[in-house]
């Protein structure tokens, strides 16, 4: 049996053991996954045991996504936009390749799962730390009109928008800016990468950045968001928390270890119907 496993800390509440199992029994893959907890000063360590140990691959969560590069021989392009690794592979020549999941995972998720257009579209996203970064790439690769990132900090925000600028068009935003109406055009989807709902927090968006129509997206899931209630709140009757996305990069790493695309249908539904 191959051997793979998350590393994080904390890592108890990982979701990923059991997602990587449903993966392998529904496609006959020979292969164990566990979850490892990594002292917070010895990833590089953990991730050698798991290697002694004929470790395959790994999923890197947090906080460790972006120490994870100094893991690696080789990044893949998604990776390397990222500046983050959620997935380390071992190659047939022992190489160990780092590769970015996350963001694909969010547009499977938003394209496929909820049948939202993304290509065309006018997207506002919240925060400019490391969650944001890795779905810039994607988002911007699917086709999307215009992206805004807002964030508090906006130095923050006005770095990651120069970073990617030369794959489409992205402006910036203060967060505080967001709370008044400003008179360019809504938009189409609000994608909320910010840990403010973990804090139980929403973040204040006037009236003129979104229509009833607009799609709300928040990539924690478990609970219900301080911003999906806001959205519940306006009348905005397309939300989505973050629970397809987890299981989408989950399936997009399991492809790039088995070379095999699992169905996430059934394993989503169940999940839904357990953690709502
Ligand atoms: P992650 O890797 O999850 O993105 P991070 O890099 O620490 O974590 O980034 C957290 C993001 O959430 C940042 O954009 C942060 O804003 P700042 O850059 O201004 O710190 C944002 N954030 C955290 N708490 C927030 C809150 N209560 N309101 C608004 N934004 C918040």
């Amino acid at each position: 049996f191959d051997q793979y496993a998350v590393i994080g800390h904390p890592i108890e509440h990982s979701q990923s053991p059991r997602i990587h199992a449903a993966f392998a029994k529904a496609s006959s893959q020979r292969m164990v996954y566990e979850a490892l907890l990594s002292p917070l000063d010895g990833l590089a360590q953990t991730w050698a045991t798991l290697r002694a140990n004929g470790g395959r691959g790994a999923n890197i969560t947090v906080p460790f996504k972006v120490e994870a590069m100094a893991l690696c021989d080789q990044l893949s392009d998604r990776a390397e936009l990222a500046g983050a690794v959620n997935t380390l592979s071992v190659l047939a020549d022992g190489q160990v390749r780092g590769d970015n999941t996350d963001g694909a995972g969010l547009v499977r998720d938003i394209e496929t799962n909820a049948g939202w257009q993304l290509a065309g579209q006018r997207v506002l996203l919240l925060g400019a730390g490391g969650a944001s970064a890795g779905v810039l790439g994607p988002l911007l690769a699917a086709g999307v009109a215009h992206i805004c990132i807002a964030n508090r900090t906006l130095a923050k925000a006005d770095k990651l928008a120069a970073a990617f600028a030369g794959m489409g068009s992205v402006s910036t935003a203060a967060s505080s800016a967001l709370a008044q109406s400003n008179d360019s055009a809504s938009y189409d989807l609000i994608i909320n990468a910010t840990s403010a709902s973990l804090q139980g927090k929403s973040i204040d968006i006037g009236a003129s950045w979104y229509r009833e129509s607009s799609a709300v997206y928040d990539m924690m899931y478990g609970f219900d968001t301080a911003f999906l209630a806001w959205a519940r709140g306006q009348q905005i009757s397309r939300r989505r928390d973050g629970l397809g996305m987890l299981v989408e990069q989950a399936a997009e790493a399991f492809y790039v270890w088995r070379g095999v695309r699992p169905d996430t249908q059934a394993l989503l539904s169940s999940l839904r119907a357990e953690l709502d």
